[in-house]
């Protein structure tokens, strides 16, 4: 690519750079030349024949550099959407994932179903994306959110101030909810849940925080410990939900049974047709 190149260029040498290593190049493209020149999408593909001056045809050509060096395309942007809003990245949080929209959805469904029951949990914030939706969503929401990770809380936090909803979003270090006072209306819970001999072998692996990835050995390890405090944690007729992976659902629902048998428990299946989504609706 010339230092005088034009926007149709660069998209030119984006899609044929990132081809043989993405499968969706044109948009990844597109992507990164936006967050280069500053602009949206849309002017992107509206202005082919505009010129790049030479600090954004440098930006450009290193962020694509970065991709082919295997750095996922979030991180390289520094920021991902999730549930319509753009949520601020860096490796030390886990890419917000659309299965993940399921458990909002879940959320939301109780949430508008019960107007007077406004304490939620989000446990394994990450970036914040359930936490910070949900108070987004719903204003007079107040969230409790937690994660082992400092790094992932200050992501959480600068997340939490961009989508104004700091002062509603209360964010902890701590083991999954020890430790945190009180008892709430919702439990969220997105917590690691890949099998760790299954994890070794995915590409994610070396790019996302393992702390955010590794389930332990059947990957349930960390929600079954979640699972045990539910019934000292959540409030009666309270919601707790937890993405789950596919093929768990019938452990996730065993382990259920054994520690809230009166609860009615459903798995709701993501986009792909996945088990994704534990409900548990405590009984009176
Ligand atoms: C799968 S990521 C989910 C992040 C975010 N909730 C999302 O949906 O994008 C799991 C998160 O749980 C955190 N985590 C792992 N073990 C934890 C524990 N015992 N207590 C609290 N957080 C934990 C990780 O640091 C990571 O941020």
């Amino acid at each position: 690519m010339s230092h005088t190149s034009t926007v149709g260029a660069a998209l030119e040498f984006g899609r044929r750079a990132l081809g043989p290593i993405s499968g969706t190049p044109s948009l990844d493209t597109q992507l990164l030349l936006s967050e280069a020149l500053g602009h949206t999408r849309a002017w992107v593909l509206a202005y082919p024949e505009a010129k790049l001056n030479e600090a954004q045809t440098q930006a450009f050509i290193n962020m694509v550099a970065r991709c082919q060096d295997g750095e996922a395309l979030p991180h390289v942007l520094g920021w991902w959407e999730f549930y319509g809003r753009r949520f601020r990245l860096t490796p030390e949080v886990l890419i917000p994932r659309p299965e993940t929209e399921l458990l909002i959805e879940g959320a939301l469904q109780f949430l508008i179903q019960h107007p007077k029951r406004r304490m939620a949990a989000d446990v394994g914030t990450g970036c914040g994306g359930v936490a910070v939706t949900l108070a987004a969503e719903v204003p007079d929401l107040w969230v409790t959110a937690t994660d082992l990770s400092f790094s992932a809380l200050q992501v959480a936090q600068s997340n939490a101030r961009e989508h104004r909803v700091a002062s509603r979003v209360r964010l902890l270090q701590a083991d999954l909810l020890t430790s945190v006072a009180g008892s709430f209306d919702l439990i969220c819970a997105n917590l690691p849940y890949i099998p760790t001999k299954v994890l070794h072998g995915l590409a994610v692996a070396p790019r996302e925080p393992r702390m955010a990835l590794d389930g332990g050995a059947d990957g349930m390890v960390i929600i079954r410990r979640l699972l045990a405090c539910i019934p000292d944690l959540l409030e009666a007729n309270g919601r707790a939900l937890f993405e789950i992976g596919a093929g768990q659902s019938d452990t996730a629902l065993a382990a259920t049974q054994e520690v809230l048998p009166t609860s009615n428990v459903e798995v709701r299946k993501d986009l792909a047709g996945q088990d994704r989504l534990l409900v548990i609706d405590r009984m009176g």
